[in-house]
């Protein structure tokens, strides 16, 4: 809808009157430092968006005093709860449905997802993963570029699919890996650009500006 928009302000050269901001939902199941980035750059009208919710699965996940503190109250579902990946996932759309969200956002969402979500929101869950992928899926990424031995790490954004990490690719940034890197040091700089590349890759769907063709996605002027 929001790309249709933009084509027919861009053939008709008649502006449009302001939509209103999409509205996110973010999954976390961590530390939330992307998703503190997120609130961040909306806080300083950087991002034109509005984060309807913040779902987390761990109760002592950091990500939820985040929330609390930029005003959006955390909705707890904890996977241990639920007799199944299934059941986790419908009642993750019942809240992204309840907060009427139109994109989805993976940003450190440890659990696997099931068709119930994907269903639900198709084409319009992303993920950030810190590899350039299709390298280095799973948990433990950079640590598997480490033992690897690569000489470029990085990050992903994608779309989300049934399987792990994979899925059509909206933007990705390398990082170069030095001699002397720990797990730590690396972590941290893919930690900044992933802190420029889920705004970003957000961004650009808030403004209609992400088409999809097959497993190709391009981003439209
Ligand atoms: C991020 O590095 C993200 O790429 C990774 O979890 C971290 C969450 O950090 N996600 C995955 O590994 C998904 N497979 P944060 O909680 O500080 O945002």
């Amino acid at each position: 809808m929001r790309s249709l928009l933009r084509i027919v302000e861009s053939r008709t050269n008649v502006p449009l009157p302001p939509q209103p901001k999409m509205r996110i939902g973010v999954l976390a199941s961590g530390n939330g430092s992307n998703f503190q980035e997120l609130v961040d750059q909306v806080k300083a009208g950087q991002l034109p968006i509005k984060i309807a919710t913040l779902i987390y699965n761990n109760p002592d996940a950091q990500v939820a005093a985040r929330a609390a503190q930029a005003g959006i109250t955390p909705v707890l579902l904890d996977h241990r709860q639920f007799t199944s990946r299934e059941a986790l996932d419908q009642a993750i759309v019942e809240t992204l449905q309840t907060h009427k969200v139109e994109l989805v956002v993976m940003a450190g969402w440890m659990r696997r997802v099931t068709e119930v979500l994907i269903h639900q929101f198709p084409d319009q869950i992303l993920n950030i993963h810190p590899s350039l992928l299709p390298a280095f899926r799973g948990a433990k990424a950079i640590e598997q570029a480490l033992d690897y031995g690569v000489k470029v790490a990085g990050c992903s954004v994608h779309l989300v699919r049934l399987e792990v990490d994979a899925g059509p690719i909206i933007a990705q940034a390398a990082v170069p890996v030095l001699e002397d890197d720990t797990y730590k040091t690396l972590a941290e700089r893919i930690h900044q650009e992933e802190y420029k590349l889920l705004p970003q890759a957000v961004g650009w769907f808030a403004q209609g500006r992400v088409h999809i063709k097959g497993n190709r996605v391009a981003i439209s002027e």
